[in-house]
This record gives C-alpha cells, structure tokens and sequence, in this order.
C-alpha cells in the first residue's frame, strides 16, 4: 500500500458532495494525498460527512468573531494548523481574504460550476440559465486575488437543456465536478505546476 505523500484540508459550505467523491477517493490505497481536515463556515452536511469518517473537523464561522478580519484570521490558523501542501476550496461559499491567499499562493484549488471566465461568483448556474448559453460546465482552478479569476487546471462542458431549472442544471455540473476535481486533486498531488501568466500546466 502507498503512503499517500501529501497533506490536504478541504473547505466546505453545503452538502458536500465533492468532498464525498474525494473521501472516496482518499479510501482507495493509489490515492496519492490524504484529507487532514475538513473546515467549513457553517455547520453543514460536509462537515457531518468528515466526522461520520473520523477526519478531523471544524467549523469557523463568520457570526463567532467581531469582523470579518478576526474571521480571516481564525480560518488561517485552524487551516494552517493541520499543516496543509495544498487545500481544496469544494464548495466553499465565503471569499478568502489576501492574508489567506497570499499564504497558500498557488497551493488552493477551487471547484467553480460555469465555465470560467464566463460566469463567475456566487450565482453561476442561475447567471448562466439567465444569460441563455445553451453550454456551461465546470471549471478547476487556482484561487489568486480575485473572485474566480486565478489559472485554470481543468474543465469540462455539460449541455444545458430546454428544460433545466438551476437545480437540474447543478446536479448535471456536479456530476461532472466529482470527477474533475479527483482527477485534478490527484495530478495536483503527484505532479509539479507550470505556471506562465495565466497558463497553468501539471507536468
Ligand atoms: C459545486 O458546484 C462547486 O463548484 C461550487 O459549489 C458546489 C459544491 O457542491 N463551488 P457540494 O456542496 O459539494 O455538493
């Protein structure tokens, strides 16, 4: 069996099936990374699915400090303190702040459903239905100072149908998000990155 080499913390806001699809991953002894910690903002699904394993869990939630500096402040640490090579944003619903980011350059992967740059923020699925693009999908990326504007590592098309409402539409993205980002996660874990402006490469 491998010792999985590299340390990662995942970041959560809602149900948490991305983070489901890399803790089964993480199960299959080839997976080359182990998931220290799950943080959250919230008490949500994501984090009862870290506890249900015995991975570590916390929640830092913005309501428990007195401004959103004090806020920053905390997630770093309790990240941090899990000593992460790398951490993955899957469904992490707040902005990370420069302190953060600057911490973790180029060492945080984020899960986004549109097809960046189209689409960014908070409201992707229902931007893009409202904008009438008849493709969207998923897009894999690193976090940099702006709002889903950092290199991109992977992504993947999904067809929108006549039909769809954003919850279809999310469930489709999704589906196609859980692969991605195991793949991604794992090519992140075992290769080295290229980064040349706004290309980025695993090699
Ligand atoms: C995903 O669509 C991801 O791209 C977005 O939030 C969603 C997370 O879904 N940032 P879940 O909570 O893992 O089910």
């Amino acid at each position: 069996m491998n010792t999985p080499s590299r340390q990662i913390v995942v970041m959560a806001s809602g149900t948490g099936s991305l983070l489901a699809s890399l803790l089964e991953a993480a199960d299959r002894p080839d997976f080359p990374a182990r998931i220290a910690a799950v943080v959250t903002d919230r008490e949500c699904r994501a984090q009862k699915l870290a506890d249900d394993r015995g991975i570590a869990s916390a929640v830092v939630s913005l309501r428990d400090y007195p401004d959103r500096a004090a806020w920053g402040k905390a997630l770093l640490d309790e990240v941090s303190r899990h000593q992460p090579d790398f951490i993955v944003a899957a469904g992490f619903m707040k902005i990370l702040d420069g302190e953060f980011i600057g911490r973790y350059r180029n060492r945080i992967i984020n899960a986004h459903p549109a097809l960046l740059p189209s689409f960014p923020g908070a409201r992707a699925v229902a931007d893009a239905l409202a904008h009438g693009v008849r493709v969207t999908g998923s897009t894999i990326h690193l976090v940099d100072d702006g709002v889903d504007t950092g290199p991109i590592l992977a992504q993947e098309p999904v067809i929108i149908r006549p039909d769809d409402d954003e919850q279809t539409l999310h469930e489709r993205i999704k589906a196609v998000e859980r692969d991605l980002l195991v793949r991604v996660v794992t090519d992140f874990a075992t290769k080295s990155i290229d980064i040349q402006g706004r290309k980025a490469r695993l090699l």
